[in-house]
C-alpha cells in the first residue's frame, strides 16, 4: 500500500469539513481552487508522482485519480446544496402588499374633453347618437346646405379659413346636421361635438380653433318647447340642479325662430351682483340655437309638412370659462397641467 494513501485522505478530509462549512458558490470556488487548482493541494501532491521509483508511478497515479474523482463528487454536492439554500431563500423572501406604491404621474382628462364627454352622455341617455365629422367641409355644407347662400352677408360672420374657394375649415359643426339627414330618414336625434375654426385674433375671449358641440332632432310634432327642456336639461347637468334657461331673439339662417341661449351666472348664481363673469347681468351665453329652417328639412330631403325639428349650437370653451370661473380662454391650451388638473 502506498504512502500517498494516508496523504489523500487526510485532504480529503480537510476538503470535507471545508466544503460542509461554505455557504455561498464564490468561497466553494475558492475551494476548489485551493485544493485541485493548478497549484492546488492535490496538484502538488500529484507532481511528487516524478519522484517515485518508475514501477509505483501507474499505481499512484491511480490513487489521486481515484481522489480527485470523489472530492469533485463532494463539491459538486456542495454545490447543489447551496443552490438549493438560494432557492429557498427565494422562495420564502416575504413581500409586503401594503407597502404604499410610489405615486405615478397619471395626466388628467382636459376640461373641454370632460365637457364635451358629459353632453355626450347627458345626451346618448336621451336616447341620441353622437357623431363626428371632418374639420374640413366643402362649403356647399358649410353655408349653401344650411340655407346660407353664395351671396348672404352671414357667410361673413363667420369669419373662415379658407383652404380652396370652395374648401375650408368648418367655422361650425353644423355641417353635421346636414351629413347626418342625408344620410338617415327622419326622426333623426343626434350630437356632433368637434373642433371649429374662425379667423378671430386670439385674446381673452378668443381662440381661432375652439370646440361646439351641434345638437339635432328631427321628429313628427318637435317643437320649441323640446329644444327649450333639453337646454334646460343640459345646463343642470353640466352646472347644478338649480340652473335656469333664457333664450333671447336671434337670427341664424337655419332656424327659424332662432335664439340665443343664456345659462344662470353659475359665479353670481344669476344675482348679477358686481359679477366679473357676466359683467353684472346674472346670465351666461352658451350658444345658438332654434327650429329647423324649412329650406333647410327641404335640402336634405325632409318634408317640412311631416316633420319638424330643433338644432342649438354650444360653445365647448365658453362653458368652460364659466364653469371653472376661468377669465382667460388662453388658460385652456397653455401648456400649465398642474392648473387643468384642478378643474374637474
Ligand atoms: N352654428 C352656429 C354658430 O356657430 C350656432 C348654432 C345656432 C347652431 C343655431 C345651431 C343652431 O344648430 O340651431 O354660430
Amino acid at each position: 500500500m502506498s504512502a500517498l494513501q494516508p496523504q489523500l485522505d487526510e485532504i480529503a478530509r480537510r476538503l470535507r469539513d471545508a466544503a460542509d462549512a461554505v455557504n455561498d458558490s464564490a468561497e466553494l470556488e475558492e475551494l476548489r481552487v485551493r485544493f485541485l487548482g493548478r497549484s492546488g493541494e492535490v496538484t502538488l501532491v500529484r507532481r511528487g508522482i516524478g519522484a517515485l521509483p518508475p514501477a509505483e508511478r501507474p499505481d499512484a497515479g491511480k490513487l489521486i485519480n481515484d481522489a480527485v474523482a470523489q472530492m469533485e463528487m463532494v463539491l459538486d454536492a456542495a454545490s447543489a446544496r447551496i443552490a438549493r439554500g438560494a432557492l429557498d431563500e427565494e422562495l420564502q423572501r416575504r413581500i409586503d402588499v401594503t407597502f404604499p406604491a410610489p405615486d405615478a404621474a397619471l395626466g388628467s382628462i382636459h376640461p373641454v374633453r370632460r365637457i364635451i364627454e358629459e353632453i355626450a352622455e347627458t345626451f346618448e341617455r336621451l336616447g341620441f347618437a353622437t357623431v363626428l365629422g371632418a374639420e374640413v367641409e366643402p362649403s356647399y355644407y358649410t353655408f349653401d346646405a344650411l340655407n346660407i347662400p353664395a351671396d348672404h352677408p352671414a357667410r361673413e360672420g363667420f369669419d373662415s379659413f379658407f383652404i380652396t374657394p370652395e374648401l375650408l375649415l368648418r367655422p361650425h359643426t353644423s355641417p353635421m346636421q346636414i351629413r347626418t339627414m342625408q344620410q338617415h330618414r327622419p326622426p333623426v336625434a343626434i350630437l356632433a361635438p368637434g373642433r371649429c375654426y374662425r379667423r378671430d385674433a386670439v385674446d381673452a375671449r378668443h381662440l381661432f380653433q375652439f370646440h361646439q358641440v351641434e345638437g339635432l332632432l328631427v321628429a313628427e310634432g318637435i317643437n320649441f318647447g323640446h329644444l327649450k327642456g333639453a337646454l334646460a336639461h343640459l345646463s343642470r347637468t353640466l352646472f347644478g340642479p338649480d340652473q335656469r334657461v333664457r333664450f333671447r331673439p336671434s337670427f341664424f339662417p337655419f332656424t327659424e325662430p332662432s335664439a340665443e341661449v343664456d345659462t344662470t351666472c353659475p359665479k353670481c348664481k344669476g344675482s348679477g351682483a358686481s359679477c366679473s363673469m357676466c359683467g353684472g347681468s346674472g346670465w351666461i351665453e352658451i350658444g345658438g340655437a332654434g327650429m329647423v329652417h324649412p329650406n333647410v328639412l327641404r335640402e336634405v330631403g325632409y318634408d317640412p309638412a311631416e316633420v319638424s325639428g330643433w338644432a342649438f349650437g354650444v360653445g365647448v370653451e365658453r362653458i368652460a370659462l364659466a364653469r371653472y370661473e376661468i377669465d382667460d380662454i388662453r388658460r385652456l391650451i397653455e401648456s400649465e397641467p398642474d392648473f387643468l388638473r384642478q378643474l374637474q
